[in-house]
């Protein structure tokens, strides 16, 4: 168990022994999700409103000091939970999309298309002629998306705005997985492939370019990678209107800052692997950093800024609720076997990703002490796992624990895997609690089939 009272994060915090979201212990919340009427309460996803309105407003204040016209997008695909995206709505974002789904979600949420992007590195022509209906922003990821784009305005006889997705071939230093801007990637267009695509641009009146746009990778926590794209940008901006391309008006960077997963590894790592290890807090700029280095960049030009943080606005205000089903030895491994898995966190999963983990009570196990233990779930496969080689006190069977900073690309990777249901989500806001959506039934997964 953990000192008698730890923050992990403002959000979540320990006291005596028991883990609270704002004002709420985790115990009351699974005690109210069964007073709803929900058999199974875990897993559960649990999100913290005050968390995602700090975040934003992080963001947000430094963005509307600037002298320019700025726009913070959310990036819709970290976690699209309607009630969530609302708060998000309300501190003034719009959006950034990958499908016409989204932006059929983003259409019902009241969100104004003309602050909408779809990016996107394949996208569907109704995909297209969505967006270019609602006069949407699109992010032109290469030749044969700027085709496709000019034979739906084409269709419509309606113009579309658009951005060049252009790959930097700048390496931002993360997962390779989560690396987007780096020479030879699936995304963007490349500096010797530019030229064929402006020319397809200009011989077609209904495609006006009206920006520039630049994805390096997720998880960046290095200033100099966003000043050192911002510098490229910049000059290709100006390049651009030099060439007569008189419509530019937006850079749009995308991707926003990482977040330190691993930030509380010390406390659940055995003191002998940890003997040598890094375990200091990562320095990760804060977002008032990065618009100022942006900001700074940019100069006096005449550019509006968009940003496209995901995961920086979410990932912190949720966790995964998950309970114990029992303890297991299989030499020379502890495995501490739990009812959520690779199908609401698939981060670890699929690229090695850390997610703290850690028990939200105190154990009722007679002198329970720390072990060594593989966090894992019951899917059947080898690769599900939430947490490996883990220093945790040995926990009872139903114990209660905490999969941490779960609220970006969990709920949204989430999958019915193994006919597993999708699990309830709560929001918390003070000691107010809210079901943001209920754990599917058997139903929901197999009405699309004929059974
Ligand atoms: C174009 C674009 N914008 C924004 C994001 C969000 O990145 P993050 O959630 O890491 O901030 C992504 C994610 O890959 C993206 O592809």
């Amino acid at each position: 168990m953990q000192e008698e009272n730890y923050y992990f994060s403002k959000a979540f915090k320990y006291q005596n022994g028991f883990l609270f979201c704002e004002n709420v212990s985790v115990g009351e919340i699974k005690v109210w999700l069964k007073n709803q009427g929900i058999a199974r309460v875990t897993p559960a996803f649990v999100y913290s409103k005050s968390q995602i309105e700090e975040n934003v407003l992080s963001y947000q204040n430094a963005l509307s000091a600037l002298k320019r016209n700025t726009q913070l997008n959310y990036a819709l695909k970290a976690n699209f939970n309607p009630s969530l995206v609302r708060i998000i709505k309300s501190l003034g974002c719009s959006l950034t999309l990958v499908s016409g789904f989204e932006l059929e979600l983003s259409l019902k949420l009241g969100f104004q298309p003309e602050n909408i992007v779809l990016n996107g590195n394949g996208k569907e022509l109704w995909e297209i002629e969505l967006a270019v209906r609602n006069g949407c922003l699109l992010n032109i990821d290469g030749m044969f998306n700027a085709t496709q784009t000019t034979s739906v305005c084409r269709k419509l006889q309606k113009k579309a705005r658009i951005l060049l997705r252009i790959n930097p071939n700048i390496d931002p230093m993360v997962h390779k997985y989560n690396s987007t801007g780096i020479g030879g990637s699936k995304f963007g267009i490349q500096k010797e492939d530019l030229n064929d695509v402006l020319r397809e641009i200009e011989s077609e009146p209904l495609l006006q370019l009206v920006g520039i746009h630049c994805h390096l990778g997720s998880t960046i926590t290095d200033i100099g990678i966003f000043r050192e794209c911002t510098e490229m940008m910049s000059q290709l901006f100006s390049n651009l209107k030099n060439e007569g391309f008189e419509h530019m008006k937006y850079i749009n960077l995308g991707g926003g800052l990482g977040i330190d997963y691993t930030k509380h590894i010390a406390m659940t790592t055995d003191p002998e692997t940890i003997n040598g290890m890094e375990t200091k807090p990562l320095v990760i700029p804060t977002p008032a950093d990065v618009v100022k280095v942006i900001d700074e960049v940019l100069g006096d030009k005449d550019i509006s800024l968009i940003l496209e943080p995901g995961r920086s606005l979410i990932a912190n205000a949720g966790i995964l609720l998950t309970s114990v089903l029992g303890v297991k030895k299989s030499e020379p491994k502890r495995y501490i076997v739990v009812d959520g898995s690779m199908t609401e966190v698939i981060r670890p999963a699929l690229y090695s990703a850390y997610h703290h983990v850690d028990i939200c009570e105190p154990s009722q196990v007679e002198d329970a002490h720390k072990m060594l233990y593989d966090v894992v779930g019951p899917v059947c496969e080898s690769g599900d796992f939430l947490g490996k080689d883990r220093y945790l006190t040995t926990p009872h069977e139903g114990c209660t624990l905490a999969v941490f900073d779960a609220g970006a690309y969990c709920s949204s990777m989430g999958s019915n895997y193994n006919m597993r249901a999708r699990p309830a989500e709560v929001l918390v806001n003070g000691n107010k609690l809210e079901l943001i959506r209920r754990p599917d039934s058997l139903d929901d997964i197999l009405g699309p089939y004929n059974v």
